[in-house]
Formats: C-alpha cells, sequence, structure tokens
C-alpha cells in the first residue's frame, strides 16, 4: 500500500555533505519526497521525538547529538517506503549495516549513524505530525 514515511538527516550526514546522497537515494528508488525542511531543533523537541527511548543510558547523548547541528527532516511517500526505506538506511549499528545502505556506505559510530527513518506505519504518522504540525502540500495530479 502506499504509505508515508518520516526520514530524518542527522548533524553529522549535514556536516559531512550527505543530503544529496540521501535525497538520491531514496529518489532514484523511485519514492516521492512530500515535505523537507532543515531545521535545528530544541532540546526539548529533540526528547519529544526519542521519548520511548528516554529510559536508555544513551538518551542523553543522544539528545545532544541531535541538538548539535542542523537536521534535515523529510517525509517520504510511496509503496511500502516504511519498510523500505529501512532498508535503504540499514541496521542502526552501522557496524552491523550492510554495503549498499546508508548507514553501511557512511558509518561505523551506532552514535552517528547519519540518518534516521520511522520503525512503523505508526509511529510514521506520529513522527510526521511532530515534524510538520503545519502539514504536507499536494502535488499535483499530472506530476505524481
Ligand atoms: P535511530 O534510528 O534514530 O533511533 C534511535 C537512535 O538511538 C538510533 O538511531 C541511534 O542514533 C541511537 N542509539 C541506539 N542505540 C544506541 C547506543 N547503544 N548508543 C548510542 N546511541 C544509540
Amino acid at each position: 500500500a502506499t504509505e508515508q514515511t518520516f526520514i530524518m538527516i542527522k548533524p553529522d550526514g549535514v556536516q559531512r555533505g550527505l543530503i544529496g546522497e540521501v535525497i538520491g537515494r531514496f529518489e532514484k528508488k523511485g519514492f516521492y519526497l512530500k515535505a523537507m525542511k532543515l531545521v535545528n531543533v530544541e532540546k526539548s523537541f529533540a526528547e519529544k521525538h526519542y521519548a520511548d527511548l528516554s529510559s536508555k543510558p544513551f538518551f542523553g547523548g543522544l539528545v545532544e547529538y541531535i541538538v548539535s547541528g542542523p537536521v534535515v527532516a523529510m517525509v517520504w511517500e510511496g509503496k511500502q517506503v516504511v519498510a523500505t526505506g529501512r532498508k535503504i538506511v540499514g541496521a542502526t549499528n552501522p557496524l552491523a549495516a550492510e554495503p549498499g545502505t546508508i548507514r553501511g556506505d557512511f558509518a561505523v559510530d551506532i552514535g552517528r549513524n547519519v540518518i534516521h527513518g520511522s520503525d512503523s506505519v505508526e509511529n510514521a504518522r506520529k513522527e510526521i505530525a511532530l515534524w510538520f504540525p503545519e502539514g504536507i502540500a499536494e502535488w499535483r495530479s499530472s506530476q505524481h
């Protein structure tokens, strides 16, 4: 089914010049970019995005990492984009991520893993609502 997912290029990905690389992989796969913005998020916002991980020992460091520089927040749409987007992103630990995935090709540290992708349709819906409260523009029907 057609779905939407939330993809975020983290501060290390932005600083290392990987924005085009990430967008290119999703575009060339055949997914549609529905929303995108470069933002510096507040600590309280990062804590909200990662609320499910608040009890983890790495939570504080994770929040510091996400607020350390601008991130690129995106909504991608397409067939099974949530699960397929996770495959394009690769395993959370970049050392376990297969070559050919974004994390497998561009990262070595679980605490600096370049990118985030929603892990379920339900979490995608929540994350899109959190990051894009202003809503998402529709493509013209002739283009999509
Ligand atoms: P992400 O896909 O954004 O989802 C949760 C994030 O927590 C994950 O990517 C990593 O950036 C981070 N994370 C998960 N496990 C660890 C860990 N053991 N140490 C540091 N960061 C972690």
